[in-house]
Formats: C-alpha cells, structure tokens, sequence
C-alpha cells in the first residue's frame, strides 16, 4: 500500500531573517519588503509569514505538484513535511506519523531532493549512493546492485567513481536524485528538480519519476514551471503568499479560467462587421484587432473554428493563419493574482 501526505493549516512564521541561501525569495505580504540585503534594514524581530493556513491531501500514489513563484512558501512546506523545518502551527503527516512529533518514522518513508544540491565533494558519486543505503541499513549486495541500476538509469555510470567536485550542476542534480531513490521511499520530495537543468536531462529526470510513481510510490514535487506542473502532476496546488489559491488536476485547474483560449486570426482584411460577428458568437469573451490580425479571447478553441471561417466568408475577408492557444497555468496565475509567475 502506498503512504499518502496530509497537512492541515499548517502555518510557519520565521522570526528571523531568511538565510542567503533562501535569499531571492521576497517577504510574504511584506509589501516592498524586499530582501535583509544590509543589516541596518533588518528589524530586531522580523515576522515572516511563510505559510498561512495550508492545508493539503496528497493520495497515495499521487504525483502532486505546488506551483508558484518565489517566495510562495513550496520549500517550507517541504521542509516541515521532511521533518526539517517545525511548523508554528497545523498539522503535516506522512502517511500516518506526524512529521514532526514522529520524525524517525516518518523519515524511513522519505526521499528527499533539496532545492540546492547538497552533496559531499570529498566522495565518489558511488560512494555517496552506498553511504545514503547504509544509513538506511541496506545490506552490503542489495546497496551496490541499487547504486549500479541507479548510476546508469541516471547515466552517470562513466563518472561513478570520480569525486563529485568537479560534477556539473545538471549532474549533481541527478546524482541528488539518484541517491533520494536509494533506500526506494514510499514518498519522495523533489524541490524544483529541473531547475538549471538542460532541455535532455530535464526529460531523462521526468522518465525516471514517472515510472518510480508508476510502481505505486507517491511524489511530491514543487516547482515554478508550469509546464513541468502540467506534464508531471496529476494534481497540482497553486501556492502564493503562503496560501493555496487554486487547486485541481491541470485540466480542471485550466478549464476555470473565463475565457482561457486565444485564438489568434490573420485575415486578409478586418471590416468592422467581422469583428461584431466574431463578438457575438458563443463563449467569446473578447476580440482585439491589430491591423489584418485578431485575438479573440474565448470559453472554448477548436470548436470555434468552424463559425470563425464562416464569419471570415460572409465578410469577404480571407482566413490566412489560425493559432489556437490552450489554457495554460501561467494564464490562470495571472487570473489569480495578477501576476505573472516568471515575475
Ligand atoms: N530559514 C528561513 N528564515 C527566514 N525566512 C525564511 C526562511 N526560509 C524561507 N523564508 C522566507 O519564507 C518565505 C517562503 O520561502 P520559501 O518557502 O523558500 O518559498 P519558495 O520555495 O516558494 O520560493 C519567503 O519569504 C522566504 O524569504
Ligand atoms: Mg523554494
């Protein structure tokens, strides 16, 4: 049986300033906030309201994402639910241990990938594999058979025996993962996997979680991508300013935007008669023309196409070019907030 997530209202107010490592990331709520760049700005007692009131049900077997910008509160809340951060407030369970109360049992069912590699340069890439395995008392055949399939899953089996100082950041990254996977965790955390990762690897990394969620076991992963949220997850939770703001499959949570398809026109001419035309028909929201182009912003895509074609003809107006774009998570971010999530 596979090991669901659940955490309820959980709430974390850091009372200092955040670390440079988590620099980059601006202050909930903190309107102009800015970063702690020199100490003069810094406030004796900083409330820093990183989560406020998240409360989340991941299935067993699940692959769910956090989406949202910087800042949104994605790590902490990974950090609370892998026993590293301690929640002010709420509830966080893996399966059925309290992440914090019960972190021992807890952590058996974890794998865990740090937004920043955390890796020891001082060993091999093998050694720190069958390092991880022993800890988690994996026998001494059983560590190197998983190193070996590990190494060459993430096609680092050339480099298995150099130090990983000299490692590459996309390689660190797999190697991060690789060793996450080592002790084969019911639940496995990936903080922004891909990021800084090439177009290659990043695909070689979304293969091997796939099928690692395709033998039952359940994922969590945050990220800033939207694509990554829309071809991974089955279900994804928009987070920002520490709050969920919109939860749901990625098809449903697209389906929820007003107007979310652009269908974008070139004609060979725009009379006004068209445009009224186009406004009219059903599902449109809006209809912009620039020149011999038109947006028109609408419920629905394809199916719009037949009555647009129609409504050229009638208006004397030639169809050259038709581009329909599907609702996307950035637009639902920006439906949202009002924000885009590359800000
Ligand atoms: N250790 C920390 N100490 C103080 N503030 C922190 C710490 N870690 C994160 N924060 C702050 O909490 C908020 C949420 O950060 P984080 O969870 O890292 O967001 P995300 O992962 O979505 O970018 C940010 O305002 C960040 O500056
Ligand atoms: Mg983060």
């Amino acid at each position: 049986m596979g090991v669901g997530i659940r955490t309820h209202e959980l709430r974390k107010v850091f009372t200092t300033p955040p670390p440079l490592a988590a620099a980059g990331a601006r202050f909930a709520g903190g309107g102009g906030g800015g970063l702690f760049k020199k100490k003069k700005d810094a406030k004796p007692n900083p409330n820093i309201v990183a989560l406020d009131g998240v409360s989340l049900e991941v299935a067993p077997g699940e692959i769910f994402g956090l989406l949202g910008p910087n800042g949104a509160g994605k790590s902490t809340t990974v950090g609370i639910l892998t026993t590293r951060v301690r929640p002010t407030s709420g509830e966080a369970y893996i399966g059925p241990y309290d992440a914090w109360k019960q972190q021992v049992d807890a952590k058996r069912l974890i794998g865990v990938v740090q937004q920043r590699p955390n890796l020891d340069f001082s060993l091999t890439a093998r050694e720190i594999l069958l390092f991880h395995a022993a800890y988690y008392g994996i026998s001494g055949a059983e560590r190197h058979e998983r190193a070996n399939r590990l190494l060459d899953q993430f096609q680092l089996t050339p480099r298995a025996d150099d130090m990983t100082r000299g490692f590459s950041g996309g390689m660190m990254q797999r190697l991060s993962v690789a060793r996450a996977l080592m002790h084969d965790p019911q639940v496995l955390f990936l903080d922004e996997p891909s990021t800084g990762l090439d177009p290659q690897t990043r695909l070689l990394l979304w293969g091997i979680v796939r099928e690692y969620n395709e033998s039952g076991k359940t994922i969590l992963l945050t990220t800033h991508n939207m694509e990554e949220a829309d071809t991974m997850c089955h279900r994804v939770a928009i987070v920002d300013h520490g709050k969920v703001i919109a939860l749901g499959t990625p098809a449903e949570l697209k389906a929820s935007i007003p107007g979310g398809y652009l269908v974008q026109l070139k004609l060979s001419a725009v009379p006004e008669s068209l445009i009224e035309k186009l406004k009219s028909l059903s599902g449109v929201t809006e209809v912009r023309a620039t020149g011999n182009s038109v947006d028109i912003y609408a419920g629905r895509g394809g199916s719009l196409i037949g009555e647009v074609a129609a409504a050229a003809a009638e208006n004397s107006a030639d169809l050259h070019d038709v581009h329909i774009a599907e609702p996307s998570l950035e637009n639902l971010f920006l439906h949202h907030t009002g924000r885009s999530l590359r800000q």
